[in-house]
């Protein structure tokens, strides 16, 4: 079979694009280290509910008055599912995940974080307006994936 010059070269081409892809995630994936994006740092996933502080999730006040709030998610909800908080409230939620691959979402706002299992991700956020707030889930997790959603109460 005959193969045009042109023709080779361009499957030549595409077969060195994909060795530069290839060596590209390979050196993202285990030299620059597999994570998900964020401040995040490592967790047993199979030990969430007795590792501290994800025992008790929930609200902590801080000192100086900010707040920060431990979430767990597994399908298909959060744990705790609503936090109220005064208005003006600086909030660092962290968030791991107990099952499979999850996604912390306070749509308007800046909050957004992939939830992987082992990991332990944060974000943090000022409400300065009262209202109530939804967290969603943006990761599809299964079934249940569009009912997985929780609420923050600023008042
Ligand atoms: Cu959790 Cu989708």
């Amino acid at each position: 079979m005959h193969i045009h010059r042109y023709e080779r070269l361009w499957i030549w081409i595409g077969v060195a694009t994909l060795g530069v892809f290839f060596v590209l995630l390979a050196y993202l994936g285990v030299s620059a280290g597999l994570a998900p994006p964020g401040h995040n740092w490592p967790i047993d996933p199979t030990k969430v509910y007795s590792t501290p502080p994800f025992d008790h999730p929930g609200l902590r006040r801080r000192a100086d008055g900010s707040y920060d709030a431990y979430y767990v998610a597994q399908v298909f909800s959060w744990n705790p599912s609503t936090i109220t908080i005064p208005v003006g409230a600086k909030v660092t939620f962290y968030v791991t995940s107990a099952d499979v691959v999850h996604g912390f979402s306070i749509p308007d706002k800046d909050v957004n974080l992939e939830i992987m299992p082992g990991w332990v991700n944060s974000a943090t956020h000022t409400f300065r307006t009262p209202g109530t707030f939804l967290i969603v889930c943006n990761q599809y997790c299964g079934i249940g994936h569009q009912g997985m959603f929780g609420k923050i109460i600023v008042k």
